[in-house]
C-alpha cells in the first residue's frame, strides 16, 4: 500500500499553475519536507548486485535496508519491467516520502537489439540516422522500465590504443558535436515525460580519452587550448541541446581529479553553459579522488566532490556515509546539497515519476517493443550506412550476381556473437546474423557458399567483465581454408578483433590483427587473388599489409544484430557504401595519437638534405587511411569551388559553394566535407578543421551545388583562458571527399 506522504506528493503534482512554476513549486515543497539524510539519499546511486559494470562493491551496507530507508535515489544495472517494478515498489512503499528511484543503465548502442557500435554509427556521418537509431534504442530501453542511459559518450579520442574509442564518435569535435546532439535528441525526444523516451548522459567530463599512452584510466596532461577547442565543444553542444545529465570522469587533468574539479563542473558546465541537469560521478570516481592522492580519506573526497559540483555519487557511498556529517560540521554548506537534490528531483518530476513511479513498467509493452521487427530493420539500415569501403581495386566489389562459388573464410566469418560488440546491455548471446548466414541468404540457391574458419582470433576466454586471455600462438593449419579458397571464384575473408578487445578496460599497445590472421590472408592470397577482406574491429587497426595487397577491404566495425545481412547488402551492391572514417587509421601503433587536425609544427616540410624536420625515420607521417575517407561503388567529381566574396569582416559571413557530380554508373551517397585553416593567429591553429558536412544522394549523372556558410562561429577559436576570439587575417577553405583530397580557396577577414 502506498504511504500517505506519497499520496500527498501525487496530489501536489496535480495542482494547477503554469508548468514550470508547478514543477519548481513541487520540487521546492518536497525539498522543504526532507531531512538532511533523505536529501543525501537522493544523491546516492547503487548498483544491483547481479550485474556489474565496474569493480564489485564491498557490500558495506544492506541494499534492501537502504532502499527502504530512502537512502538510495537511483540504481544502475537494474533493467527489465519485473526487476525495476520490484525495486521501485520497495522504495515507494517503505521510505518515508516515497520518492521514486531513477533507473540507469549503460545502453550504449542498444538495449537488446544492437545497433552498430557508436564509432561505427558515427562513420555514417548522418545525424538524422543516428537520431533515429537513438530513438529506437530509447524505446526498447524505456519499455524495459529503464529511465536513463549513460550515453552518449562524447569524448573526442585520438588514440587507437584506448579501447573506449569504440564508444565515441572519433577524433573530431565538430562531427562528435553533431552526432552527440543527434543522440541526445533521439534518446530524450521532445518531452521526457513520454514513456518511450529516456534521459541521456553526456560523458565523461572531461578529457578521459586523452589518457597518456592510451592506457585506460591513466593520467591526463592536456593544454587549456586543446581542452577548449577539442574536448569541450561536444559537451557545450549537448548542454545547449538540453541533455538531462552529465557524467564526470575518472582521470586527473593536470593533477586535479575531474570529479573534484569545480572549474569544470561549477564554473563552466553549470555556470557559463547554464546546465540545469545534474552531474553523476563515474563508478566510484569520488572514492578514487583518494586513490589519486587528492584526498586523505573518503570523507574529504566527498567534501571535494560536492563542492566541485558532482551531484550524484555512483557506487562510492561517500555521500551517504559522510555528507550529512560534513554539513553538520559546517565543512559543507547545506545549500550545495539542496542544489544537487533539486536537480535530481527535477529530472524525476520531468519524467513523470512522482505522478506514477511505475509508468515505465508495462510488461505487455515490454514484450511488444523489445526485439521488434521494426528495430531490427532499422539496425540493418544503420549498419550498412556505417560501413566504410577502404579499398576496391578493379571493382571487385560489388560481387557479381553471376559468381558461382564463394568461400567465406576466417575466425569471424560465422561468428554470431562478436558483431554484437562490447557494451551490449541485454543483447542475447550469439544473436547476430553472421556474415556466412548473410551471404547465404543473399544469393540464389545455385551459388555455392562454403565456410571454413581458417584460424582462431587468438582469444581464449572472453567476457565484458574479466580480463581477456590470449592463447599461445597456435600452429596454423590453413589446409581446409586453402582448399576452399582454391576452388572458389571469390573469397570473403572475415577477420579483425574480438569485440571485447575494445571497450572499457581494453587498451592495447599493439593494434595489428592478433594471431595467425595476417598469415591466413597471405596464404589465401597466394592461391586466390580475389579476396575481399571484411574487417570487424572497435578501433582503428594497423593493417598496412592488407592495404597493400588485398584488392578489396570493407570496414564493418561491430555492426550489431543484423551484421551479416547488412554486410551482404554492401558486398552484393544492394547498398552502395557511403561511410567515412571518423578516426584516422594509422600505419603502425607508433604513430598514435595520430589525427588530421594537428598543428603544423615549426618544421613540417620534408627535406632531402637533412634530418631536421618533424618526422619519423622509420615510418611516414601520413596515415594509412585519413579521417573522412571512404569509397563508394560510384565516383563523385568535385568542381567549381566558389566563395561569394574574398574579403569579409568579423561580423560578416562568407558563402562557400561547390558542385558535386556523380560521374559513375550507379546511385550513391557522398559526405561532402568542408574544412578551414586559419593561416595566422595568436595561437597556432590546426592545419585543417572540419567546419561543415552534408550527406547527399546523387543518381548516376546527377549533380548538385552545395552551399555552406562560414562566420565567426566556425572561424573563431577559444583562447586557453576559455574566451572565444575571432581574429582577422587570411583563411583557407577546403571542400572534398575526405581530409586529404580537397579543392581549395582563400579569403581574408579584415
Ligand atoms: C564506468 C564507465 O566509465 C562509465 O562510462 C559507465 O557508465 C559506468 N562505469 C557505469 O557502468
Amino acid at each position: 500500500m502506498k504511504n500517505l506522504s506519497f499520496i500527498i506528493l501525487v496530489l501536489l503534482v496535480s495542482c494547477t499553475g503554469s508548468h514550470q512554476s508547478k514543477e519548481d513549486q513541487f520540487v521546492q515543497n518536497l525539498l522543504s519536507q526532507m531531512t538532511l539524510e533523505e536529501k543525501v539519499g537522493q544523491l546516492n546511486q547503487r548498483t544491483s548486485q547481479w550485474e556489474m559494470t565496474g569493480p564489485a562493491p564491498e557490500s558495506s551496507s544492506d541494499l534492501l535496508e537502504d532502499l527502504k530507508k530512502g537512502n538510495v535515489g537511483s540504481m544502475l544495472n537494474v533493467a527489465g519491467v519485473a526487476e525495476t517494478y520490484e525495486a521501485q515498489k520497495i522504495v515507494v512503499e517503505n521510505s518515508r516520502l516515497g520518492i521514486p528511484l531513477l533507473f540507469a543503465y549503460d545502453v550504449i548502442h542498444g538495449y537488446q537489439t544492437m545497433m552498430p557500435i557508436p564509432l561505427g554509427e558515427s562513420a555514417s556521418w548522418n545525424p538524422q540516422l543516428v537520431e533515429e537509431s537513438a530513438k529506437a534504442i530509447a524505446e526498447e530501453t524505456a519499455a524495459a522500465g529503464v529511465h536513463w542511459t549513460f550515453a552518449p559518450m562524447i569524448d573526442v579520442g585520438r588514440d587507437a590504443r584506448w579501447g573506449r574509442v569504440m564508444e565515441g564518435a572519433g577524433e573530431d569535435p565538430f562531427l562528435t558535436s553533431a552526432l552527440a546532439v543527434a543522440r541526445v535528441k533521439g534518446f530524450q525526444g521532445n518531452d521526457l515525460e513520454e514513456t518511450n523516451t529516456i534521459a541521456a548522459c553526456a560523458k565523461h567530463f572531461a578529457a578521459y580519452a586523452f589518457a597518456e599512452a592510451g592506457r585506460e584510466y591513466n593520467t591526463v596532461e592536456i593544454g587549456d587550448e586543446t581542452l577548449h577547442n577539442i574536448v569541450f565543444p561536444p559537451f557545450k553542444a549537448t548542454t545547449e541541446a538540453g541533455v538531462a545529465t552529465v557524467m564526470n570522469a575518472f582521470n586527473t587533468i593536470q593533477g586535479l581529479p575531474a570529479t573534484a574539479n569545480s572549474y569544470l563542473q561549477r564554473d563552466l558546465l553549470k555556470g557559463q553553459w547554464n546546465f540545469d541537469g545534474f552531474v553523476v560521478s563515474d563508478w566510484n570516481s569520488i572514492g578514487e579522488i583518494q586513490t589519486h592522492g587528492a584526498a586523505s580519506d573518503l570523507k574529504e573526497a566527498a567534501e571535494r566532490a560536492i563542492k566541485a559540483g558532482s551531484d550524484m555519487d555512483m557506487e562510492a557511498s561517500a555521500y551517504v556515509k559522510y555528507l550529512a556529517e560534513l554539513v553538520e560540521q559546517r565543512r559543507v554548506d547545506e545549500a550545495l546539497v539542496d542544489d544537487a537534490v533539486r536537480r535530481v528531483l527535477h529530472l524525476k518530476y520531468r519524467m513523470g515519476l512522482f505522478r506514477d513511479p511505475f509508468r515505465y513498467c508495462n510488461e505487455v509493452k515490454e514484450k511488444e517493443v523489445i526485439g521488434s521487427q521494426a528495430i531490427h530493420e532499422l539496425s540493418r539500415k544503420v549498419a550498412r550506412e556505417s560501413m566504410v569501403l577502404l579499398k576496391n581495386e578493379e571493382q571487385l566489389l560489388p560481387l557479381s550476381k553471376d559468381v558461382k562459388s564463394i568461400a567465406v573464410i576466417g575466425p569471424l566469418a560465422n561468428d554470431k556473437d562478436v558483431p554484437l560488440g562490447s557494451w551490449r546491455a541485454k543483447a542475447i548471446t550469439n544473436s547476430a546474423v553472421s556474415v556466412f548466414e548473410g551471404i547465404q541468404n543473399a544469393v540464389s540457391a545455385d551459388v555455392s557458399v562454403q565456410y571454413s574458419k581458417g584460424c582462431n582470433l587468438a582469444i581464449n576466454e572472453r567476457s565484458f567483465y574479466t580480463e581477456l586471455t590470449l592463447s599461445e600462438t597456435e600452429q596454423a593449419d590453413f589446409n581446409d581454408a586453402l582448399d576452399l579458397a582454391k576452388n572458389s571464384e571469390v573469397v570473403v575473408l572475415v577477420i579483425g578483433e574480438d569485440c571485447f578487445q575494445s571497450g572499457e578496460g581494453r587498451s592495447q599497445t599493439d593494434i595489428t590483427l592478433k594471431g595467425q590472421q595476417l598469415n591466413l590472408f597471405q596464404a589465401i592470397y597466394e592461391v586466390n587473388k580475389n579476396v575481399v577482406v571484411v574487417l570487424m574491429n572497435g578501433r582503428p587497426v594497423a593493417i598496412p599489409e592488407l592495404a597493400q595487397k588485398a584488392p578489396a577491404i570493407l570496414e564493418t566495425w561491430f555492426a550489431g544484430n543484423q551484421a551479416g545481412h547488412a554486410i551482404a547488402d554492401v558486398l552484393f551492391g544492394a547498398y552502395n557504401p557511403s561511410g567515412k572514417l571518423p578516426m584516422t587509421f594509422p600505419r603502425n601503433v607508433g604513430q598514435c595519437p595520430i589525427y588530421y587536425n594537428h598543428k603544423n609544427t615549426g618544421r613540417p616540410n620534408k627535406s632531402d638534405e637533412h634530418v631536421f624536420w618533424s618526422h619519423y625515420t622509420d615510418s611516414p607521417n601520413s596515415p594509412l587511411y585519413p579521417f573522412g575517407y571512404g569509397l563508394s561503388y560510384t565516383t563523385f567529381e568535385y568542381s567549381d569551388l566558389k566563395l561569394n566574396k574574398n574579403e569579409m569582416t568579423t561580423l560578416d559571413s562568407v558563402m562557400v559553394s561547390v558542385k558535386v557530380k556523380n560521374i559513375g554508373e550507379r546511385i550513391g551517397e557522398e559526405v561532402v566535407q568542408l574544412y578551414i585553416r586559419d593561416l595566422a593567429a595568436t595561437y597556432a591553429r590546426p592545419v585543417l578543421e572540419l567546419k561543415g558536412f552534408e550527406k547527399i544522394e546523387l543518381k548516376a549523372g546527377e549533380e548538385k551545388v552545395l552551399t555552406f556558410s562560414l562566420s565567426a562561429k566556425e572561424l573563431g577559436y577559444y583562447l586557453p583562458n576559455g574566451s572565444f576570439q575571432f581574429e582577422k587575417g587570411a583563411f583557407k577553405v577546403f571542400v572534398g571527399t575526405n581530409s586529404q583530397e580537397l579543392l581549395e580557396a582563400s579569403f581574408i577577414v579584415r
